[in-house]
C-alpha cells in the first residue's frame, strides 16, 4: 500500500460524513476517492483490467444504494434534473454534451497513434575493442597487434602444427561446453544462454575479424565488454584467468584452422 495515496483517500471518505455534502458530492467523491486508492495506492500496480472489473462493481454497489430508498433517489435525481432542463445550466449542459465524444475521440485516437517501440538498446554483437590491452602484465596494441605465431605457418610448419595441437586440447578442455563439438555454437550448454555461444562456422563471426580482437575477446570475456556489447549478460568466460597468452594466442590459430577461414589481416599489412 501506498500510504501517501490511502491516508488522503481515508480522510476525505471521513470528512464526508462531517461536511454532509450533497448526495451527488458524496456519490462522486466515494467513487472518485475507490479509483484513485485502486489506480495508484498500491505499491504493485493492479491491471488496468481489474480496476475497470472493481470500478464496475463499486458502481452497481453505489446505484443500489441510492435505489434502495425513495429520499436518496429524490436527493440525486433533482440536481440531475436541473442541470438537464434549468436555462441557467444550458451552456454546462452544451460543453459536457460536446466534451463526451471528444474524449472518447481522444482515447481512440491516442490508442491507435501509439507507436510500437523499439528495443531502446539494440546489441552491437562486435563492439569496437579498446585501443591495447594488457594480460599478464604485456601491454598488446590491439590496432596492430598480429598473432606472434601466425608467421610460423610458412617458416616453421613444424612448431605451428605443435601449436595446433595445443589449441585443439585448449579448445577441447575449455571452449566446446558453449561454442560445440564443430564449433557451430551448440555446445552443451548452449541452450540456456543468452546471447547464445558465437558460431564460429558462421563467415559473419571469426572469418571477418581479426586475430588480435579474438584475443582481446578471449582474454578479457564478457566483463571485458564495452556498454554497447550489453543489454545481456553474456556468459563468455574471461580467460585470462584460466590460460596462458600462448595458449589463448594456439587455441585462436585452431579457431581458423579448424573451419577453415582465415582471420582478417591487420590494416598495416593489408
Ligand atoms: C560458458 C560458455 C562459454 C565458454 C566455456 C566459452 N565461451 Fe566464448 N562465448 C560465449 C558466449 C555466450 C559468447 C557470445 C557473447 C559474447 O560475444 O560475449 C562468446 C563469444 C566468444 C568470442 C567472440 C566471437 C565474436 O564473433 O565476437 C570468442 C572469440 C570466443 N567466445 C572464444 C572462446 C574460446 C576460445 C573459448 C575457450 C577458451 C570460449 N570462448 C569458451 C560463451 C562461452
Amino acid at each position: 500500500m501506498k500510504l501517501v495515496v490511502v491516508l488522503p483517500m481515508l480522510a476525505v471518505l471521513l470528512g464526508l460524513r462531517f461536511v454532509k455534502p450533497r448526495m451527488i458530492v458524496w456519490l462522486a467523491a466515494w467513487w472518485a476517492a475507490i479509483f484513485v486508492t485502486l489506480r495508484f495506492g498500491f505499491a504493485t500496480p493492479i491491471p488496468v483490467s481489474v480496476v475497470k472489473l472493481y470500478m464496475g462493481i463499486v458502481t452497481l454497489a453505489l446505484t443500489a444504494y441510492i435505489l434502495a430508498d425513495r429520499e436518496r433517489m429524490r436527493q440525486v435525481r433533482e440536481p440531475l434534473t436541473a442541470f438537464l432542463v434549468e436555462q441557467r445550466y444550458q451552456p454546462a449542459l452544451m460543453a459536457v454534451a460536446v466534451l463526451i465524444p471528444v474524449l472518447a475521440a481522444v482515447q481512440v485516437w491516442a490508442g491507435m497513434t501509439a507507436e510500437a517501440q523499439p528495443p531502446s538498446f539494440a546489441r552491437t554483437v562486435h563492439p569496437a575493442p579498446p585501443d591495447s590491452i594488457t594480460v599478464h602484465g604485456t601491454d598488446y596494441p590491439l590496432g596492430t597487434q598480429d598473432n606472434p605465431y601466425r608467421s610460423l605457418e610458412g617458416t616453421n610448419p613444424a612448431e605451428f602444427e605443435e601449436r595446433l595441437q595445443d589449441g585443439r586440447r585448449v579448445y577441447y578442455e575449455n571452449c566446446f561446453y558453449c561454442h560445440g563439438d564443430l564449433m557451430a555454437g551448440q555446445g552443451l550448454y548452449a541452450s540456456g544462454l543468452n546471447p547464445i555461444p558465437t558460431n564460429f562456422q558462421d563467415p559473419g563471426t571469426i572469418a571477418m575479424l581479426r586475430e588480435a580482437f579474438l584475443f582481446w575477446r578471449i582474454s578479457k570475456g564478457a566483463p571485458g565488454l564495452p556498454e554497447e556489447g550489453g543489454p545481456w549478460q553474456s556468459a563468455m568466460p574471461a580467460w585470462e584467468k584460466f590460460l596462458s597468452d600462448e595458449e589463448m594466442w594456439n587455441v585462436i590459430l585452431f579457431l581458423y584452422d579448424f573451419t577453415d577461414s582465415r582471420p582478417r589481416a591487420v590494416e598495416a599489412h593489408s
